[in-house]
């Protein structure tokens, strides 16, 4: 029997139920958040938590910092109760700004928000990571505040299904003729010998494996410039990679059909992918 958490509740999951009229389901009207938990350890929980005190101060959902920081210890007792302390897992947790007749704007002051989470064991994918994936091309159509990591994910799924549909992982979103990020992932290349990513600001998630990422460049003096991977660049870079919670550093190998590199994840992506790793599994020793 899988537990879940509502609203301040552990219930069995047949037993959760939000309202018809929850804006999380009538607008897409909330923030939500994807943490990994290694041997019932979440990481990097402070930058999980900002991001979503980010999220729900842009979107002016009213829910305190100090009930955010409590959903550490939600996640923690999920994750013991749903028998996931051994090994990895994820959970996932959703606030909207509640139930209220529907309104465009905001409900009446006072309306809870719904607070959700689940856990769930996670497999995670070596096959994929070690031997690299296929991905295409999409336009990036979402909105202007990818900043902030909404449940609203039309444009993302639009882009999976796409690559889905063609038999690749993700779809690597370019606007204006910039590569942005992937549907659920950032983007790392190598272009000319130079790693690059999109910077920080409204058209990516600022994500947490990116952050990540960056970190351990910097402190292993691999140099990295924050600026678009342009269409033509893309076409021409010898490595490029998908950073994300449940993707850690995954090379692509194929791109709209086409050889990426040498077809092979590159140096740099098994550079990457195996400082990522010695963060991941630092605390819990060989780890995997
Ligand atoms: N997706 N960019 C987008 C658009 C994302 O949705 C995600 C994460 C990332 C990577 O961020 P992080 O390293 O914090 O996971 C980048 C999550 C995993 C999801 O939607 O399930």
């Amino acid at each position: 029997m899988t537990t879940v958490y509502l609203n301040g509740e552990f219930i069995p999951k047949e037993r959760a139920m939000i309202s018809v009229e929850d804006r999380g389901f009538i607008f897409g009207d909330g923030i939500y958040e994807v943490v990994r938990v290694i041997d019932g350890r979440i990481f990097e929980w402070g930058l999980h938590a900002a991001r979503l005190k980010y999220g729900i101060a842009g979107i002016r959902i009213a829910l305190d910092a100090s009930a955010i920081d409590g959903l550490k210890a939600v996640c923690e007792r999920l994750v013991n109760d749903n028998g996931l302390a051994d090994g990895e897992a994820t959970v996932y947790m959703q606030v909207s700004r509640g139930a209220a007749p529907r309104t465009h704007y905001f409900p009446p002051a006072g309306t809870a928000p719904t607070v959700y989470a689940a856990a769930s064991r996670f497999v995670v994918p070596r096959d994929q990571r070690d031997s690299g994936v296929k991905a295409i091309t999409a336009p990036d159509i979402r909105w202007l505040r990818c900043d902030l990591k909404t449940v609203n994910l039309l444009g993302a799924v639009l882009g999976r299904q796409a690559a889905a549909e063609a038999g690749a992982y993700e779809a690597i979103l370019l606007r204006d003729g910039v590569v942005t990020e992937g549907a659920a992932t950032n983007v790392f290349g190598v272009v000319d010998g130079v790693v690059r990513t999109h910077p920080l600001g409204n058209l990516i998630l600022p994500g947490i494996t990116r952050a990540v990422v960056v970190a351990l460049m910097r402190e292993n003096n691999i140099a990295l410039v924050e600026t678009p991977i342009t269409h033509d660049e893309l076409r021409r870079a010898s490595e490029l990679m998908l950073v994300g919670t449940t993707t850690d550093v995954t090379g692509v190998v194929l791109l709209d059909g086409k050889p990426v590199g040498a077809g092979a994840p590159g140096p740099m992506t098994l550079r990457l992918q195996a400082l990522l790793d010695a963060r991941l599994y630092a605390a819990v020793g060989a780890g995997r």
